[in-house]
């Protein structure tokens, strides 16, 4: 991660917006860590699944014993990317690669946001995959969908080394940052014993760009005064989505893209302006740390000139992958902040649940639950689901509750008395609205992720350095949390499943990132986690269709000799929460939107920002990876990981509870 004030380079660690006072929980800490702890001694960690707050859990413990034996790599910090013995990676897309038959190939010293509107987009990050029909048995298709979050310019483009410079941007370079953002679908097809590869030629080939893409606001804040600008006096439509970090697919088939930290892109000063406070809420309040050239070209970017522009960015963005002349549409029941992604559910009664953490310290774990249920039967009844429905905020207490707490206008505080005249008010300032429901305020959350082996749901908490020893709590422990930690929450059963549109579940600490051997750290995983298995900063989260947990990794410094990595452990049984390094990325990148095939054959993971890093710049690189080209930078990329082994098919069905030693011929990815 960079410091701070120095670097060009964009990264997450945005100043702390929150300013709540939420009680801190020292005094019950105290209690609930000694509990745990004696729990710890008595069972170790590896047997705190048996005595989880909820016995639910102990059943799924017959998933453990599932054969993770690959043999584990080695930390270490590159300039290019390594995976376990046995396997190997290659790279499918990379920035700049073109998507359509008429594309021109990347050319650094003359991008424009035409040329990058029909080129693969800079740092990818959410990944889906989807399979597609195809006439030859022997030819896998599939589409890949895939965000693009945002550019580090200096790197991408020659002669940039100075904010001034990224100031004085010419508009050919800054409609092509806007072209290197959001969303590209590729077709992509494997022949046998082959690699993925890209198709030019896909009929669904799409990008969607934060310059040109028109979309469509609906929900509760569609068309209110508060998203009516200059260029759209409706409030019900807007060019771009900016800033698509993490994401999900619906059970019927659309894409949900999370705009995530949106502030950054805005300039100008938030004082003497009705939305001052707002502004000020999500950090938008003078100089764009980022894009600081954008409000020159584009003076919608300019909060002085266009205060309600940034209350159109921040939203989940819904769009059918499968139609490439769809409309996207932003979804505002679903709540306005720095979404990380989008964990999807359908509950046991039909409802569709959509878990999302807003990624900055001291922000909070969010849940919308949908008023009807989905309807497998009748595709059109669930166009507009995502529209009508609940959005709650996370409160955890120390007794191992979790309170999700509705954020509807008129209930609680959240009444004209504190500045809220309709739903459409709650949703465009939802992190006030939380925060005057007393909703704790946690270390950065990045994906919430549903599983759907056990019905837990995983909180990924990436790191929080700014939390001081007097304001943890018990879902919060610890002061100076640089290294991360994981939340396991559990739905109450019912008769037809787990409830997760339930108003509390119990929770516990799945594990604390950190060296276990070190007291400084304070971590708390598995007993049997080897030097080159513990996690720090843990980010995007996937499980397989066993339900084991794939984890990426956003935190690593040379300092600690250690690079980006994916980390993959049980979350049930024996082995639960040991964590195993199976992958590691170059020098200045983070993993992210790590997803599996359905058969678990191929893991796909994004690469991004490979040689972000202070000092490191378009002449001078950290790395070049993945074409260490001298004529050209690093270049984020979309990596396929499989099993060299390409023929042991007749492996895919074994018996989950088969000895390890007997899993040594798959090539499954998790084997
Ligand atoms: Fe875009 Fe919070 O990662
Ligand atoms: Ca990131
Ligand atoms: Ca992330
Ligand atoms: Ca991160």
């Amino acid at each position: 991660m960079t410091s701070e004030a120095e670097s060009l380079c964009f990264h997450e660690e945005d100043p702390v917006s929150n300013r709540s006072s939420e009680p801190a929980f020292v005094e019950i800490l105290d209690r609930v860590m000694t509990r745990r702890r004696s729990i710890q001694h008595l069972a170790g960690w590896a047997g705190l699944t048996t005595l989880s707050l909820n016995s639910n859990v102990t059943t799924a413990a017959s998933f453990g014993q599932t054969g993770l034996t690959f043999q584990e790599l080695a930390r270490g910090f590159d300039e290019s990317a390594r995976v376990a013995n046995g396997y190997e990676w290659q790279v499918i897309a990379a920035w700049g690669d073109p998507i359509f038959p008429d594309a021109v190939p990347l050319d650094v010293h003359n991008q424009n946001g035409e040329s990058q509107s029909k080129q693969f987009g800079y740092n990818c990050d959410y990944i889906a995959f989807i399979a597609l029909p195809s006439s030859d048995p022997n030819v896998e298709r599939g589409l890949l969908c895939v965000n693009h979050e945002y550019t580090d310019t200096n790197l991408m483009f020659p002669g940039l080394k100075t904010r001034e410079d990224l100031v004085a941007l010419p508009k050919e370079i800054v409609e092509a940052e806007m072209a290197a953002m959001g969303h590209s679908v590729v077709e992509v097809v494997r022949h046998p014993n082959g690699d993925w590869k890209l198709d030019q030629h896909g009929k669904l080939n799409r990008r969607l760009t934060a310059l040109q893409t028109p979309i469509r606001i609906s929900g509760p804040a569609a068309g209110h005064s508060r998203l009516r600008t200059s260029a759209d006096p409706t409030g019900r439509n807007v060019v771009g989505t900016l800033n698509n970090c993490g994401g999900g697919v619906t059970p019927w088939g659309t894409m949900l893209i999370c705009e995530e930290n949106f502030n950054a892109t805005f300039s100008g000063s938030a004082d003497g302006s009705s939305e001052s406070q707002n502004h000020k809420r999500y950090g938008i309040d003078g100089p764009s740390r980022f894009s600081p050239a954008w409000a020159k070209h584009f003076p919608r970017f300019d909060i002085e000139q266009e205060p309600n522009e940034p209350n159109r960015f921040g939203w989940v963005v819904e769009f059918d992958p499968m139609n490439p002349k769809s409309q996207p549409v932003k979804r505002t029941a679903l709540g306005r902040c720095k979404h990380e992604g989008a964990g999807i559910v359908t509950n046991h009664d039909g409802r569709v649940v959509i878990y999302c953490g807003d990624d900055e310290r001291f922000e909070y774990v969010y849940r919308f639950v949908t008023r009807r249920g989905f309807d497998p039967d009748n595709p059109k009844s669930n166009r507009n689901l995502l529209d009508d429905g609940t959005l709650s905020v996370a409160k955890f207490d120390a007794e191992g509750t979790v309170n999700w707490l509705p954020l509807v206008f008129g209930t609680g505080p959240l009444t004209p008395e504190n500045g809220f005249a309709s739903q459409a008010d709650v949703l465009i300032e939802t992190r006030r609205a939380a925060d005057l429901l007393g909703a704790t305020p946690m270390d950065r959350p990045e994906d919430v992720e549903p599983s759907a082996v056990n019905g837990c749901v995983y909180v990924i908490l990436s790191n929080n350095s700014k939390r001081t020893s007097d304001h943890t709590d018990a879902a919060n422990p610890r002061p100076y949390n640089v290294h991360g930690h994981v939340l396991e929450l559990i739905p109450p059963q019912t008769n037809s499943g787990f409830d997760h549109a339930a108003d509390t579940f119990q929770w516990n600490v799945f594990l604390r990132g950190g060296d276990p051997t070190s007291q400084t750290d304070d971590a708390t995983c598995h007993a049997d986690v080897s030097n080159d298995g513990w996690v720090s900063c843990p980010d995007n989260a996937a499980f397989d269709s066993r339900g084991r947990l794939w984890m990426t990794t956003d935190g690593a410094s040379e300092t600690a000799s250690t690079a980006e990595g994916i980390y993959v452990c049980e979350t049930d049984g024996q082995n639960r929460a040991r964590t195993r390094l199976f992958f590691q990325g170059p020098r200045g990148c983070e993993l992210s939107g790590v997803c599996l095939t359905p058969d678990d054959r191929t893991l796909f993971v994004s690469v991004q920002h490979p040689g972000e890093e202070d000092g490191s710049d378009f002449a001078n690189p950290s790395t070049r990876w993945p074409d260490f080209d001298p004529s050209l930078p690093p270049r984020p990329a979309v990596v396929a990981i499989r099993h060299k082994n390409q023929e042991g098919d007749q492996n895919q069905e074994k018996d989950q509870n088969q000895e390890e030693d007997q899993n040594q011929e798959g090539d499954q990815i998790q084997e």
